[in-house]
């Protein structure tokens, strides 16, 4: 099992952002909501960018369509439906899979300038390596979804894990031109590895969260210096054999909590920059 689960460690990781390159339509009405007099777009700087994302899992159902194979979070919410608060898993979801046209209208309505969409590996990659074989089913998804953005006139962002990258770079990099290896490393790490709170689900078992093993002082590290390695090698990739011919760009995103120290004293001063670090500090 563990060793099954390396493959699927970082099953969606590749996420794509969009933006949009079309003016702000005049069609779209003033807001009904009072605040929007006092803060609106005039507040932000110009070239501001307003977007929304999403999560392949958490979002595109679909499971067991179009050739798919099991990620960590499918194997996950089935073995252990109790450790799911409703029992439910992501088989469904929010049905992106079959109603992304509509998502796209959705954004569209709202007058939104970004999308940051993830691109499931066992989708692409059923058996997460490429010599299992290329889902073509599942690259011909992604390009749907990337072409009804595209014809709703936005431009776009996305990353990740060497194979799984190259086959993303390969496929999508004509069009996508902002890439994004990693989505939070530091909410993967933490949530899989040292609480326990996320698939998969490891923790010592002082954590008293019912984890099937693990070590909380030790894997998260591990974790962490894997995915490093990880956004290192598809970087490089991008750099090196892509970047030049797709003139596109590639990053991570981070999550962070902003840390005040609690006084102006260098003890304190030093505290926050250090508890910054553990979160922000990748
Ligand atoms: C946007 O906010 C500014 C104040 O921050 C206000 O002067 C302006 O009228 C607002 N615009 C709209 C359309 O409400
Ligand atoms: C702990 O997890 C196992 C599955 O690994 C489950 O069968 C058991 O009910 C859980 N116990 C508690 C107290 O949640």
């Amino acid at each position: 099992m563990a060793i099954h689960q390396t493959h699927f460690l970082l099953e969606s990781l590749l996420v794509l952002l969009l933006i949009s390159s079309v003016k702000k339509s005049a069609s779209v009405s003033a807001s009904t909501y009072d605040f929007s007099s006092s803060l609106n777009r005039t507040n932000f700087p110009s070239g501001f960018i307003f977007g929304t994302a999403s999560s392949a899992y958490q979002y595109e159902g679909g499971a067991r369509e179009g050739g798919r194979g099991a990620s960590l979070w499918d194997v996950y919410t089935h073995k252990y439906p109790g450790k799911i608060l409703d029992g439910s898993n992501g088989d469904m979801a929010i049905d992106s899979y079959h109603r992304y046209k509509e998502d796209v209208g959705v954004m569209k309505e709202m007058n939104l300038d970004a999308y940051r969409f993830s691109i499931s590996w066992p989708r692409i990659l059923p058996n997460g390596k490429l010599s299992g074989g290329v889902n073509k089913e599942g690259i011909r998804y992604y390009n749907n979804v990337i072409n009804e953005l595209i014809s709703n006139e936005k431009i776009f962002f996305r990353n990740d894990f060497r194979d799984y990258a190259e086959v993303c770079f390969k496929e999508f990099g004509d069009r996508v031109k902002h890439w994004i290896t990693l989505n939070e490393p530091w909410s993967y790490s933490i949530g899989g590895y040292a609480s326990g709170l996320l698939a998969p689900a490891r923790c010592s078992e002082w954590q008293g969260m019912n984890c099937t093993g693990g070590d909380s002082a030790t894997e998260p590290y591990l974790v962490a210096h894997n995915q490093l390695l990880a956004h290192a090698s598809a970087v490089n990739l991008y750099r090196n054999k892509y970047q030049k011919t797709q003139k596109g760009k590639i990053g991570i995103t981070l999550v962070s909590h902003w840390m005040v120290p609690y006084s102006s004293a260098k003890h304190h001063q030093n505290a926050a920059e250090r508890a910054l670090d553990f979160m922000f500090g990748w």
